[in-house]
């Protein structure tokens, strides 16, 4: 198992529940998509498996550590990052933002680390676009570019808060079959809208309105993946 909540309530305000009685295990090598309406707390949820929220009720746990010490074992994708196109940062500078976090004070990073970008991207197939400036690729590029900093630490676990909201069909297509490569080796966790070209291929959907049911990927109604939201009908 590489984490699991055990009823856990949170709220911003102490007053209105975001997220009640929320209790799941994660196993390794999971492929996992979370699903609900907006405002439902899904990305609450990312957040509290971080450790960057705290829960008032309940217990969270990552590999045995409480999430604060985890984080360098997770990578994580936020969502909806909008960068200044014209900000002159490239495509390595992008991927080594992902090992500041192991960078000593005066650290400078090392030929080691520099190959390890030349993986990441070789892994979500941007070899190519190293030098290229950020703000030049297109939207699934950047995305993959995100992906590859979020890899290149070697984490256990992926999360990634929507990361194909504003790209097209094919590019998100790309995305998901690069998502379920990873997830033979780590627990890849994503939340989407775009269920109906993922529900075949993941193990579980989460889906979170406040309270949280777990369904098998046969159980999803149609009705899920073309947003109309309505209690699960059935949940394992
Ligand atoms: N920092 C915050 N302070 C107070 N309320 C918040 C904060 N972030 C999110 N919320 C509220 O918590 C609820 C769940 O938000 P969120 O987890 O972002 O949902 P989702 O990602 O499913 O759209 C929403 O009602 C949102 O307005
Ligand atoms: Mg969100």
């Amino acid at each position: 198992m590489i984490g699991s909540f055990k009823k856990v309530f949170f709220s911003y305000d102490g007053v209105n529940p975001i997220l009640e009685n929320i209790s799941i295990e994660l196993k390794e090598k999971q492929f996992l998509a979370i699903v609900g309406p907006n405002g439902g707390g899904k990305t609450t949820f990312l957040k509290l498996l971080m450790g960057f929220l705290e829960p008032q009720k309940g217990q969270i746990s990552l590999l045995g550590y409480q999430p604060p010490d985890m984080r360098q074992k997770i990578g994580y994708v936020p969502q909806v990052l909008r960068f200044d196109k014209h900000f002159p940062i490239s495509v390595e500078e992008i991927v080594l933002q992902g090992l500041l976090s192991k960078l000593s004070w005066l650290g400078c990073f090392k030929k080691a680390d520099i190959d390890l970008v030349d993986e990441v991207l070789e892994s979500v197939g941007l070899s190519d676009y190293r030098e290229a400036q950020f703000g030049s690729l297109s939207g699934g590029q950047a995305q993959r570019a995100l992906i590859a900093r979020a890899l290149i630490g070697g984490p256990d676990l992926l999360l990634l808060d929507e990361p194909t909201a504003s790209i097209d069909n094919k590019a998100e297509q790309e995305i998901f079959t690069l998502l379920k490569l990873f997830a033979q080796n780590k627990t890849v966790l994503m939340v989407t809208h775009d269920l109906n070209a993922l529900a075949s291929q993941v193990d579980h959907v989460l889906f979170i309105n406040r309270t949280l049911t777990i369904l098998n990927p046969a159980d999803v109604c149609g009705h899920f993946a073309m947003g109309v939201y309505h209690p699960p009908l059935r949940s394992t």
